[in-house]
């Protein structure tokens, strides 16, 4: 059945998701109070990097099926269903800022069709379906709660091929026309109350980020011990109950999503009177660690950074993506730059008119960015670093000396060409 969609905000989320409804045969328009982003969407022009992302809505755009807008009224009028998708950035005490949430629910309330159902797509705190209703001022508009699970670069395939679909709404009959727009997906599905569906999605970015700072903490273990982590991550993962996903260590983890989700859990635990000291525990291991990559610079130096150059691959938090927010690569070249040395970045996403910081310069080829540079850094995992020509690397460095924080470039081949190694978990 196709059903008359409209999306609230094209970021990663809502462009995905309304260019995904698309192609499945639902009529959706995205609105964005951004007309520049709108016009260059228009013109195929992606705000984001997301692999099929550009095909799916050439598609839909083609079928009439996906339109844009920047009139808020125009995309809501008549529109069955309303996916709000605007962002909840952290605000100064650790809480999520609910007011672009507020206002957008606000400016679209007096222009909903009676029975209209909100959805609310971006991850908010428990309770706040009762804010988004509040702020619509409808009696007769349903809202709730439809948390997305879309890891960036993998927008597309995580909403088309996704591991369950959660939606929390106060009567089980809206709930499951919510779920049904999801129909052709084969997928687990959850209907629950709103509340449960909202602590769903911080926990379960919680519980990646707890995952993340064990491995971590293993890998620093394992460093002493003389084990190997790329075992001991193998032989853990083959417990179903642990899974061997997300369990490779490195730089710390980041993005635009788990930090800000960890501590708004924090927050809304302490509101609700619980002390959640093993979620602050693994943010305080997460910090940890940029210092011990930074340690780990100095030990391959041996001595201080302060006054060196020093080279880093990779500045987006993770590979597949140009998302620089909250990027440990981009946190730790600012601790060495804090620490006195001038920083040369190269990123295959980040162009170099990018600014940065202060003191990190970012160059367009990975052999310039080493020239003369006392150590490499590798801080992201793309996989073209792995296969770059080593010898040239060496050679452009004032000495062979890497410290490989995803463990991406091949160990042995580095030791035999001379260099002094540091990975993550391995002695
Ligand atoms: C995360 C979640 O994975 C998605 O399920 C969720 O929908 C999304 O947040 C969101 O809330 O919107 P994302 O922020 O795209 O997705 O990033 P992840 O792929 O989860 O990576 C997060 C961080 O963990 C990165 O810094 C990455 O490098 C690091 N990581 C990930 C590791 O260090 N090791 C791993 O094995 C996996």
């Amino acid at each position: 059945m196709s059903n008359r969609i409209a999306v609230v905000g094209t970021g990663y989320v809502g462009l995905t998701t309304g260019a995904c409804l698309a192609h499945l045969g639902h009529r959706v328009v995205c609105v964005d109070v951004d007309e520049v982003k709108i016009a260059q969407i228009c013109d195929g022009i992606m705000p984001i990097s997301e692999d099929r992302l550009p095909e799916l809505v050439a598609e839909g755009r083609g079928a009439g099926r996906l339109s844009f807008t920047s009139d808020v009224v125009e995309g809501v009028t008549g529109a069955e269903f309303v996916l709000l998708c605007v962002p909840t950035p952290q605000a100064p005490d650790g809480s999520a800022d609910l007011g672009y949430i507020e206002s957008a629910a606000r400016s679209i309330g007096p222009h909903l069709r009676a029975d209209a159902v909100v959805i609310n797509k971006s991850t908010v705190p428990v309770g706040s379906t009762r804010v988004v209703a509040d702020a619509l001022g409808r009696d007769d508009v349903q809202v709730v709660s439809n948390p997305e699970f879309l890891r960036e670069g993998h927008a597309v395939s995580d909403f088309l091929n996704p591991e369950r679909v959660v939606v929390g709404a106060d009567s089980e009959e809206i709930g499951l026309r919510v779920a049904a727009l999801h129909l052709r997906l084969t997928a687990p599905l959850l209907v629950t109350d709103p509340a449960s569906a909202e602590l769903i999605k911080y926990a379960s970015n919680s519980f990646l980020a707890l995952k993340l700072s064990y491995v971590n903490a293993v890998a620093a273990v394992a460093e002493a011990v003389d084990a190997d982590i790329d075992d001991v991550v193998k032989g853990l993962g083959l417990d179903g109950r642990i899974g061997a996903k997300f369990l490779q260590p490195g730089p710390g983890w980041g993005g635009s999503c788990l930090p800000k989700d960890t501590s708004a859990l924090v927050r809304i635990a302490e509101d609700a009177g619980y002390d959640f000291a093993l979620l602050k525990q693994a943010v305080e291991v997460n910090t940890d660690q940029f210092r011990r990559v930074v340690d780990k610079a100095t030990e391959v130096i041996g001595g201080p950074v302060a006054g060196r150059r020093i080279a880093v691959w990779g500045l987006t938090f993770k590979a597949h993506t140009d998302d620089l927010r909250d990027s440990p690569a981009v946190e730790i070249a600012r601790r060495l730059v804090d620490a006195g040395a001038h920083v040369v970045a190269y990123d295959p996403e980040v162009d170099k008119d990018t600014p940065i910081a202060a003191g990190i310069e970012v160059v367009d080829d990975p052999y310039a960015c080493c020239e003369g540079a006392a150590a490499l850094v590798v801080l992201t995992e793309w996989p073209q670093f792995g296969r770059l020509d080593l010898d040239r690397v060496a050679d452009a460095l004032e000495a062979p000396r890497i410290v490989d924080t995803r463990n991406v470039v091949d160990r042995s081949a580095l030791e035999r060409r001379g260099f002094i190694y540091r990975g993550i978990g391995r002695t």
